[in-house]
C-alpha cells in the first residue's frame, strides 16, 4: 500500500491498526499496553514499535520502485538514534544512514553500516571535522558552502562529493516558516545559484569530482505543500545540468505525517510521479533522507500526570516531562496529540463529545512554554494516570535537553506482543 487510507476526521484520526484502544480501554502501541509498560519501567518513557519503522520503510521503497530509476534510502540518523532502532534499521538492509556530525558516522560504522551506506551532509564544518572525514574515502560528503568545498579539497584532491544547493525556495509542515531550510529569506543551507559556477571551479580546482546534487528544503511536507515541492524539484534541475559529472541527485528528506485530524497522510504516488517527471529522463540515481518519515510515527512518549488543577477558568493537567524530551510542539509550534493510556469505555463512548473536557496540559519545566496543548479536548484524567503523546519517534529524544536535570527517560523498541489485543 502507498498511501494510507484515512477515515473521516475524528479524535481518534491517529488510531490504526498497531495503535489504537483496545477492547478493554487500554492505549496499545505493537500489541503492548502502554499503562502497563509504564507501570513495569520508569516513565518519561519512549515506546517505538520495530513494525511500524518497517512499514515506513516498505512504503517509500515501493514508492521509489515507481520511479523506474536506480534509487537509496538514507535514513537520517539525527530524528533517533536509539541504538535499537538503528540496528533494527541495519537488519532489514534497506536503507544506509545520512549523517550530519563525526559522531553519527562512527554511530553509523559501529551499527555496522559501511562507509559506502553513508550520506553526509552537514553545516558551519570545521578542520577538525573535516581531518576525520578524511580518513573515509567512501562516505559521500555534501558539501554546503564552498568554504567546505576549499578545505575538503586541501585534505582529499581527488576525492568524490555532493553539493548540497539551496534553490530558494522551500516547503514546511503547514507552510510552517520556522521549518523551511530555504525560501524567501537568506539561509545558512546550501550553495545559491549565484554562486553555482564558483563551487565548481573551486571543486575543479581541488580535482574533486561532484557526483551528486543534494537538497534538503524544509520538513513535515504533506499533499498541500507537494505543487511548491514540485517547483522545488524543478529548480533544481538546473544545478544538476550545470554538473555534467553528476551520478545522483538527494532530494534530501522533510516528507511528513499527519499531525492532526484534517492533515492527510503524503500522497506517495504523487511524490514519486514528480520525481519521475524531473528525473526520469537523466538516468541519475534517486537518494532521499528521511528522518521524521521513517520513525516518528513509530514512537511514543509516556507521561505520568503529576497533579490535576483548576487555575481561574483553566484544568492544567501537570506531567513529568516537558519541552526538554520533545521540543517540536514548544519551538516550531508543531500541534502535539496526547492522548491518555487507558480510558473507562470503549473509545467510541469515552471519546464522545459529552465525555470530553477542555484541558490544557503543563510540563515539569520551570519556563513559560513549559505547555503541551491548550484547551485539548479529552476523557477526565486522575493524578497518576497515563498520557501517551503521538507522533515522538522523531526529534523528540534525540533533541532532548538535561534542562532542569530533567533529561532521564527510559526508551524501548517493541515488537510485537504474542498475544495482541483485538483493537475496535
Ligand atoms: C540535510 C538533512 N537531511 C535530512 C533531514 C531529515 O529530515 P526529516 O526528518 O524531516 O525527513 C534533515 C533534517 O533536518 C536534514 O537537515
Amino acid at each position: 500500500m502507498l498511501t494510507e487510507t484515512v477515515t473521516a476526521p475524528s479524535p481518534l484520526w491517529w488510531q490504526r491498526p498497531d495503535l489504537g484502544f483496545a477492547a478493554d480501554g487500554a492505549l496499545t502501541l505493537a500489541g503492548h499496553s502502554l499503562a502497563r509498560l509504564a507501570e513495569t519501567h520508569s516513565t518519561p518513557a519512549f515506546f517505538y514499535s520495530a513494525d511500524r519503522i518497517q512499514a515506513k520503510l516498505r512504503m517509500l521503497h515501493l514508492a521509489l520502485s515507481q520511479v523506474g530509476l536506480p534509487y537509496r534510502i538514507f535514513y537520517a540518523m539525527k530524528a533517533n538514534r536509539f541504538l535499537p532502532l538503528l540496528g533494527l534499521i541495519r537488519a532489514t538492509g534497506t536503507a544506509g544512514i545520512d549523517a550530519c556530525s563525526p559522531q553519527e558516522m562512527d554511530l553509523a560504522l559501529a551499527c555496522g553500516f559501511s562507509e559506502s551506506d553513508i550520506s553526509y551532509t552537514a553545516t558551519s564544518v570545521s578542520n577538525q571535522d573535516l581531518d576525520i572525514l578524511a580518513r573515509h574515502p567512501d562516505v559521500l560528503i555534501n558539501c554546503d558552502s564552498l568554504s567546505t568545498i576549499r578545505r575538503l579539497g586541501e585534505r582529499c584532491p581527488g576525492r568524490a562529493i555532493g553539493l548540497r544547493v539551496n534553490p530558494g525556495k522551500g516547503v514546511g509542515y503547514g507552510g510552517n516558516q520556522l521549518l523551511q531550510y530555504s525560501g524567501s529569506k537568506t539561509t545558512k543551507f546550501g550553495i545559491y545559484r549565484e554562486h553555482m559556477a564558483e563551487a565548481l571551479a573551486m571543486a575543479a580546482k581541488y580535482d574533486l569530482k561532484v557526483v551528486c546534487i543534494h537538497f534538503h528544503v524544509g520538513i513535515g511536507y504533506l499533499p498541500p505543500q507537494l505543487p511548491m515541492w514540485d517547483e522545488v524539484v524543478s529548480d533544481c534541475t538546473w544545478f544538476v545540468d550545470q554538473a555534467p559529472t553528476v551520478k545522483s541527485v538527494n532530494l534530501g528528506g522533510g516528507l511528513g505525517l499527519p499531525h492532526v485530524a484534517s492533515d492527510r497522510p503524503l500522497d506517495l504516488d504523487h511524490w514519486a510521479g514528480i520525481i519521475r517527471r524531473h528525473f526520469g529522463s537523466r538516468g541519475v540515481t534517486v537518494c532521499v533522507e528521511p528522518g521524521d518519515f521513517i520513525v516518528k510515527d513509530s514512537g511514543v512518549l509516556v507521561l505520568q500526570v503529576n497533579s490535576v488543577e483548576r487555575k481561574q477558568q483553566i484544568d492544567f493537567i501537570g506531567v513529568n516531562g516537558g519541552f526538554n524530551l520533545a521540543v517540536e510542539p514548544f519551538f516550531y509550534k508543531m500541534p502535539c496529540e496526547p492522548a491518555p493510556c487507558r480510558i473507562s469505555a470503549a473509545a467510541e463512548a469515552a471519546y464522545a463529545p459529552a465525555n470530553l473536557k477542555p484541558v490544557t496540559i503543563a510540563g515539569n519545566i520551570n519556563e513559560a512554554l513549559d505547555i503541551w496543548a491548550e484547551q485539548v479536548l479529552l476523557p477526565p484524567l486522575k493524578e497518576g494516570d497515563y498520557l501517551a503523546f503521538i507522533n515522538a519517534g522523531g526529534y523528540a529524544s534525540a533533541m532532548s535537553s538535561n534542562h532542569c536535570m530533567r533529561g532521564q527517560f527510559y526508551e524501548r523498541l517493541l515488537y510485537p506482543a504474542a498475544a495482541a489485543p483485538p483493537h475496535p
